[in-house]
């Protein structure tokens, strides 16, 4: 078939090339001249694995192109995938792109004379599509729904599987108020065989989205407010209590003599919270829309509050095991929201950061990918770099905070010979504090402290 998407960004752009391989034309379209010729020339202008692989691949076969030109990719495409951003700002989600976007299509709608359908792959809040987006096509095109269809199909993508994600998925949502609407975009995702459709009216879709994710969110601040328990209480490891949880049969099955361990587990776990671009405003925008329509979700808005404190808690824990951080250098490992992406939009590493600064800490942080990303936070006074030896390099602490494979495999002796003082602050869990004692290394573990009397 062929589609158009509208906005390059990480959801349009990985959609776009995932399609294009599928066998469908893709064209996608942007507003920034930039960002087009970056793509065309098979530059990925987001880090993602594979992706710089599949777009030369795509565009070598010449079944994906990018454009400035959104009229000529609607014109000639049978369906348009909207996947422009929405942000959350103070009062709630911003609609402002999806609005402006929703004009321009409704005006090319209104000349071209054979049927199109239009697809909301963007996050909105539940209604949102059947309401506003509908309202504003309806307008500029001067036409109905139904005269175009209108459809919504999230994504759920995660930065760094989002390929992988794409192409193996779990299932496709398809909100869709018509049979006509509905089989267009069954056939556009019949290249994905074996894999569940799930047809439903358009606000159920936008709200599986939303449940999702609250889902994945509740799951990690769950975890840590039972390692603030345990760590109010004292001697009690919070990883061997999730551990003995997930051990439930009804929460992981044993089949023939081997445990299943479904991927949810993994968000069982206590940190130093979560972050990106998803969770964090996908939650607080389900919030306050649900506010506003006038039932206050009291289980999300706990779940935002332990993992605002998160951090903060932590540097806490810090100051009250070394002391006053002041003018003490502290090696921060990792700065994106977690492994395998450059992301730090919400990163929990960027919030202990300004933490660790407003204690008058002179901080040294390390990733391996994100640091170009960080330095653009100008407001930060971070020594950066991309490996790991140099933050650690004469630091009286550290604190690891992103879960980077390569930070998970550096041994005791390497904290001890590379650090003033060997003092290992663990918000991930990943190290063995037996292991790291009996190295003589000061260990602290999220979740984890002494007895306390
Ligand atoms: C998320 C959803 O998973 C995806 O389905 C949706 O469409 C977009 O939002 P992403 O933002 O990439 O994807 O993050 P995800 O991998 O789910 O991680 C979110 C948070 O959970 C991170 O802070 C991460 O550190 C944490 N996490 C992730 C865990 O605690 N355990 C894990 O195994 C994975």
């Amino acid at each position: 078939m062929k589609v158009s998407i509208v906005g390059a960004g990480y959801v349009g752009l990985i959609t776009g090339v995932c399609l294009a391989d599928k066998g469908h034309e893709v064209i996608c379209v942007d507003k920034v001249p930039e960002r087009i010729a970056m793509i065309n020339n098979k530059h990925s202008p987001i880090y993602e694995p594979g992706l710089d692989e599949l777009l030369e691949r795509v565009i070598g076969k010449g079944t994906f192109v990018a454009t400035l030109d959104m009229a000529w990719a609607i014109n000639v495409s049978d369906i348009t995938i909207v996947a422009v951003g929405t942000p959350y700002r103070e009062q709630g989600i911003d609609l402002s792109q999806i609005e402006e976007v929703s004009k321009e299509i409704g005006l090319i709608l209104r000349e071209k004379e054979s049927y199109h359908v239009v697809c909301i792959k963007s996050t909105v809040v539940p209604s949102t599509t059947d309401t506003y987006i509908a309202n504003i096509i309806e307008k500029f095109s001067e036409k109905y729904v139904g005269d175009f269809g209108l459809c919504m199909n999230p994504e759920f993508l995660r930065e760094g599987n989002a390929i992988e994600d794409f192409m193996n998925p779990d299932r496709i949502v398809i909100g869709a108020n018509d049979n006509k609407s509905f089989s267009a975009m069954k056939e556009l995702y019949g290249v994905f065989k074996d894999t569940p459709i799930l047809r439903t009216n358009l606000r159920t879709a936008e709200m599986i989205k939303y449940t999702t994710n609250s889902l994945l969110a509740l799951l990690i601040s769950f975890s840590n407010e039972i390692a603030n328990i345990s760590e109010a209480i004292g001697n009690i490891d919070v990883q061997e209590v999730l551990t003995g949880v997930c051990f439930d049969k009804r929460l992981n099955p044993r089949i023939n003599n081997t445990l299943v361990n479904p991927g949810i587990l993994a968000y069982l776990a206590a940190g130093c919270g979560f972050g990106g671009s998803c969770l964090p405003k996908d939650i607080k925008s389900l919030m306050a829309f649900s506010e506003k329509t006038g039932y206050v979700p009291e289980i999300i808005k706990a779940t935002i509050k332990i993992n605002e404190i998160q951090p903060v808690k932590f540097v806490q824990r810090m100051e009250r095991e070394i002391g006053d951080l002041s003018n003490k250098k502290i090696a921060v490992l990792g700065l994106a929201f977690k492994p395998e992406t450059d992301d730090i939009r919400e990163s929990p590493s960027i919030k202990i950061i300004k933490r660790l600064i407003e204690k008058g800490a002179d901080v040294f942080a390390c990733d391996p990918v994100a640091v170009e990303n960080a330095k653009r936070l100008k407001s930060l006074d971070v020594k950066y770099s991309r490996n790991y030896q140099d933050a650690l390099k004469g630091a009286d602490a550290c604190v690891l905070v992103t879960k980077w494979k390569e930070y998970e495999s550096i041994r005791p002796d390497e904290f001890k010979q590379l650090m003033k003082t060997p003092v290992v602050f663990d918000g991930r869990r990943v190290y063995d504090k037996a292991l790291f004692e009996s190295s003589g290394i000061r260990y602290f573990g999220i979740g984890l402290v002494e007895e306390r009397n």
